[in-house]
């Protein structure tokens, strides 16, 4: 890696929460985007385990069982520790302590009127969200950022506001405790990522909770299974009735994996009714096929060697808490803590 304090490229960081299985949702959504930034940037992933205790406290096994899963996700889909910081949150304490900080400076207000804040507790009735975790998580979120100066955020868009409040924070700190011409904190922005194209199996959002999902480590003979019991346009209920693509959750599929020529195929032969839905998936299942299959392969030897993967980890929670520590003398030092002995 370059000396991130040296050089001129942006540094890059974003967190992903270990609460299930990866899926095809994630590799398309965020994986694919972070091996892009990864190769001109400065970047930092990390583990957000703390993050998913603010609503999963209750089941804190949730993380236990999943947070290397994802993480050997992460490096066979193609991150890689040479390039990219790659992380665990809780093992990087200065976050909390920047977190603690700021939230001697931060306004209420500012936390209750992040839109995901109200929204969440409605939509998470089963959990208890009343809590000052849950309320301070974005502000938590703020200390993962400015603790490694970050200039950039790739997010989706329900996180922007977090981003957002981000430089609110940077700002209120800078002003509170730096020369106007000095400024601790860069004022990051968000790398918006486009929304997923890939839907479920089932034509809505990919998500573990819809039960609509293909795992990036499950097999081959499962994904296939799924794909021929996808469900299709409901008019085809026989052979020789015509279809309407546009109606299709394979359709949406093929419009992310086929060639054009492909899918002028599929469209004329769905509306015709000249190809059966096994035909049409076909086309799909290879495409899949040739996307998953070394990723998965690549999983299966990484997974076999679990000491390195430590290995690799141990090493960016090194670099990240190099990086966080010097950030949090020029903190201590913003707010005169120079008495410590
Ligand atoms: N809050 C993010 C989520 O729930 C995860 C996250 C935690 C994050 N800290 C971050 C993302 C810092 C970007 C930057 O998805
Ligand atoms: Fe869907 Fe393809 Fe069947 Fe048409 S032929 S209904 S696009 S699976």
């Amino acid at each position: 890696m370059t000396n991130p304090d040296t050089d001129k490229a942006m540094r890059v960081l974003s967190g992903m929460r270990p609460t299930g299985k990866l899926h095809l949702g994630h590799l398309k959504g965020v994986l694919e985007n972070w091996l892009t930034l990864q190769h001109d940037h400065h970047c930092f992933f990390f583990a957000a385990d703390w993050h998913a205790l603010t609503t999963d406290y209750a089941n804190p096994e949730i993380v236990k069982d999943t947070i290397w899963d994802m993480l050997v996700d992460w490096l066979a889909a193609g991150l890689d520790p040479e390039k990219s910081v790659i992380f665990i949150q809780s093992e990087v304490p200065e976050h909390a302590e920047l977190y603690l900080l700021f939230s001697f400076i931060t306004p209420l207000p500012w936390l209750e009127r992040v839109p995901t804040y109200k929204d969440q507790i409605k939509q998470l009735r089963e959990k208890d969200l009343g809590t000052y975790g849950f309320l301070g998580y974005p502000l938590l979120q703020a200390a993962d950022i400015l603790i490694y100066q970050a200039d950039a955020v790739p997010v989706g868009e329900d996180q922007v506001p977090h981003v957002e409040l981000t430089r609110e924070v940077a700002r209120r700190f800078n002003h509170l405790y730096r020369k106007p011409d000095q400024p601790l904190f860069p004022e990051p922005k968000s790398l918006l990522m486009p929304a997923a194209k890939l839907p479920g199996l089932d034509g809505r959002k990919m998500s573990k909770s819809y039960n609509n999902t293909i795992e990036i480590s499950e097999d081959w003979k499962v994904t296939e299974k799924k794909i021929k019991t996808m469900p299709t346009d409901p008019a085809r209920v026989r052979r020789d009735d015509p279809g309407t693509p546009e109606k299709c959750p394979v359709w949406e599929f093929h419009k992310v994996y086929s060639t054009e020529e492909e899918r002028a195929e599929v469209h004329a032969g769905c509306t015709s009714a000249s190809i059966g839905c096994l035909d049409c998936k076909g086309v799909l299942l290879c495409h899949l096929e040739e996307e998953l299959q070394p990723i998965r392969q690549k999983r299966a030897e990484i997974a076999a060697h679990m000491d390195d993967v430590r290995d690799i980890v141990r090493d960016g929670n090194e670099k990240a808490r190099l990086v966080a520590s010097r950030t949090m003398d020029k903190v201590r030092r913003a707010l005169k803590m120079g008495y410590r002995v």
